[in-house]
């Protein structure tokens, strides 16, 4: 346990929805320290409100990419984020119910039976696939890839190939991953997971072009951030059958689930798609451990000391 900290004023923004801009903008001024959700985008404006006493964010995400860093960097600010083994297990268990949703079409036959449709068993009825020997790719080899590949791994014998800007040696020796290029992995690959921060380099990652390599028996995984997929491309490929299905935490124009709600593509009505609301992380043990290592990214800042997660700004 944390101890509590009289020399620390709290200011909370309690109201369970998402802050205006306008609350965001007030509420900030004069704060020396802003614990950030990832729903809250800080930009340099955000920062000129809190003034120039602002010296650090501490984001309630392992992902930062509400967060203008560039911005942060130019005035002396520090930010962090709450990476950890329990939000990286709360992740890699949500890939593995999104894999096991898709390949046993979990949500299809439960609106099926809800509905009253099932009047009678047959052999061919909902056929779907096993997932025990097949191969995934993991698009991100850190610590949530690596948990989801130990789990299906070890758990599964699943074969595990991955990619990513470097080789992870630690991956490779617990679990046989084969590192490959991304394109080579998406024409291997019967499940591909995406593991990676959204960046200016993983924005749409995976396109059209990627999305035409992938079997059309594959699956594609979201738990990352939704602009590394192109949503549209995502779609037409679903509707065509290019591949098999997605399971997807995460959305390009979140929280809409359609960019453009009036545009003829429409991700809710893919029957061969499973959609949860940003939930991955979404367990106790995961927020009560995000909730710790932000208070502790912030007491460490306090006493002059870098926090643990401090994000490093290229
Ligand atoms: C959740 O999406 C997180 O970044 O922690
Ligand atoms: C299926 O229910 C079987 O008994 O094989």
């Amino acid at each position: 346990m944390l101890e509590a900290r009289s020399d620390i004023r709290l200011k909370i923004y309690k109201p369970n929805k998402k802050i205006t801009e306008t609350a965001l903008l007030s509420g900030v001024k004069g704060a020396d320290i802003i614990l950030s959700l990832l729903t809250e985008k800080i930009d340099s404006s955000v920062m000129d409100a809190a003034g120039k006493q602002l010296k650090m964010i501490a984001n309630y995400a392992v992902g930062f990419d509400n967060i203008d860093l560039a911005a942060a960097k130019e005035r002396g600010i520090t930010v962090t984020n709450t990476p950890g083994p329990e939000l990286s297990e709360a992740v890699a268990e949500h890939a593995v119910a999104l894999i096991f949703a898709l390949a046993h079409r979990i949500v299809e036959t439960d609106n099926f039976t809800r509905a009253g449709k099932y009047k009678g068993w047959g052999p061919k009825m909902f056929l779907g696939t096993d997932v025990r020997g097949k191969t995934l790719g993991i698009i991100g080899g850190g610590a949530i890839g690596t948990a989801l590949a130990k789990k299906m791994h070890d758990g599964l014998g699943v074969a595990i190939i991955y990619t990513d800007i470097k080789r992870n040696e630690a991956l490779e020796g617990a679990v046989g991953a084969t590192y490959m290029e991304k394109n080579e992995l998406l024409k291997k690959a019967d499940f591909v997971s995406i593991h990676v921060p959204l960046l200016l380099s993983t924005r749409h990652l995976i396109g059209e072009a990627e999305l035409k390599l992938m079997k059309n028996t594959a699956f594609l995984i979201n738990t990352s951030r939704g602009p590394i997929v192109d949503e549209k491309a995502l779609v037409i490929a679903l509707t065509r059958g290019d591949i098999a299905g997605a399971g997807l935490d995460v959305y390009e124009c979140e929280p809409l689930i359609d960019c453009d709600p009036t545009d003829t593509y429409e991700l809710r009505k893919c029957a061969n798609a499973v959609l949860t609301p940003h939930t991955a992380s979404a367990t106790i043990e995961a927020r009560q451990a995000m909730s710790r290592v932000a208070a502790e990214n912030i007491l460490a800042f306090l006493d002059g000391k870098t926090p643990p997660n401090a994000v490093k700004v290229s």
